[in-house]
């Protein structure tokens, strides 16, 4: 028998622990061979490899460097070193994870190679066109050949949208699989030692979206929010790169590392993060992983943003879409012990590899 080859595309952060568990599940069995491209869309120690680490992934068997740019370089670099790798090597399956630039870019190569594309986190949808994710999320699943749903709102999103329901596969949350793998060493993790803080008395901070950190006005009243809010709950800030940049753009880095009770890091490894998050009173966050992520352990998250392409985490889980002006509010329902923190969602079990291994070898006609 051919082995049939299958290109895992990975681009970002959260792409890392999407992928993962499918690699370790795609690497029992014995009719295919998975294969790693990281297309280089973050590049930093702490934003990729120190997650290759963590999650026992083997370095990437190609790598395309694109590094950062505008939409439109990125897009178009990944996209013209992928075709490259992509109709060399002519692999049977194309998997893209999520809903970052190299997602789209590498969607667009495998169908325009006839090579067949899985969406892997298909059918999510913030309604926010404005929010490139969502963009990407509309134009991969509109392309791609079979779409992974972590849930029923997922397959409904793209059911309204006339893709053919024999192209879905609910198969879970792949995230939760990562946790799952790594629990033991996430629960081991001594994070709240390293930061002398106190378990279930310190909120963690991370933001990203463009929206709440690229403009001047709205990344000062976050940090002056911030600041006024870590009087009552003291805070972890783990500082993503464009946050970073932006800080130091509009001079508001002094600011911030003048609040007494506000600790900064560097983004950290997934099982120190999670090991923060799992004893932490609270998330703030704009991040999509961290909103299933907290649902999942049942962490209030508070979501600084206007939508999200995850309401199940609102509907049955621990978040919720908060306005930069309601966070002390709501901070002090967290205190209160008034804030609900919800249940787990169907298929979020640390099977979803598992379930979706299955369901491809349905489709390669291996089964
Ligand atoms: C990207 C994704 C976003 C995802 C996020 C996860 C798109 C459109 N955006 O946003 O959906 O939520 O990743 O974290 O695909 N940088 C570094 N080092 C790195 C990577 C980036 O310094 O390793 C800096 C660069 O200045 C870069 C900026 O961060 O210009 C933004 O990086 P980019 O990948 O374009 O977007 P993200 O904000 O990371
Ligand atoms: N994460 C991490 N270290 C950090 C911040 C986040 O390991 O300092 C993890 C988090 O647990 C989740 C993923 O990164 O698994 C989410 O990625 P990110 O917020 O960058 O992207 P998004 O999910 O918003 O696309």
């Amino acid at each position: 028998m051919n082995l049939q080859k299958i290109h895992l595309i990975a681009a970002a952060r959260p792409n890392f622990m999407k992928i993962a568990p499918l690699y370790h599940a795609l690497s029992q069995e014995r009719w295919c061979r998975a294969e790693i491209v990281h297309t280089g869309q973050h590049y930093d120690y702490n934003m990729s490899d120190s997650f290759f680490r963590d999650l026992k992934l083997p370095e990437a068997d190609f790598h395309l460097e694109v590094g950062s740019g505008s939409h439109a370089e990125q897009t178009g670099r990944v996209m013209i070193e992928y075709e490259k790798i992509a109709e060399h090597t002519r692999p049977d399956w194309v998997v893209v994870a999520g809903d970052v630039n190299s997602t789209l870019a590498c969607a667009l190569v495998g169908t325009k190679l006839c090579i067949p594309v899985v969406h892997l986190e298909a059918g999510l949808r913030s309604g926010d066109r404005s929010m490139p994710e969502e963009i990407n999320r509309l134009a991969t699943d509109a392309i791609a050949d079979v779409l992974w749903t972590p849930s029923a709102d997922a397959d409904a999103n793209l059911l309204r949208e006339n893709v053919p329901d024999y192209k879905i596969d609910r198969v879970g949350n792949f995230m939760i699989d990562s946790y799952e793998m790594l629990r033991d060493s996430i629960d081991a993790a001594k994070m709240v030692e390293r930061f002398a803080l106190v378990p279930r008395g310190y909120a963690v901070v991370t933001l990203h979206r463009p929206a709440n950190v690229d403009h001047a006005d709205s990344l000062a009243s976050l940090v002056a929010q911030l600041s006024i809010a870590s009087d009552s709950l003291p805070m972890v800030f783990a500082v993503h790169p464009r946050t970073r940049k932006r800080l130091g753009e509009f001079g508001l880095l002094a600011r911030l590392e003048a609040c007494a009770n506000i600790r900064l890091t560097a983004p950290l490894g997934y099982i120190e993060f999670m090991n923060l998050v799992s004893s932490a009173a609270a998330v703030v966050t704009d991040s999509g992983g961290v909103q299933e992520e907290t649902t999942y352990l049942g962490i209030p998250c508070l979501t600084l943003r206007d939508t999200t392409e995850r309401p199940i985490t609102i509907e049955e889980g621990s978040n919720r879409l908060v306005q930069i002006h309601a966070l002390i509010d709501v901070l002090g329902e967290v205190m209160n012990g008034r804030f609900r923190t919800g249940r787990r969602p169907a298929l979020w079990d640390g099977k979803a590899a598992q379930r979706s291994v299955i369901a491809l070898k349905r489709r390669a006609n291996v089964s």
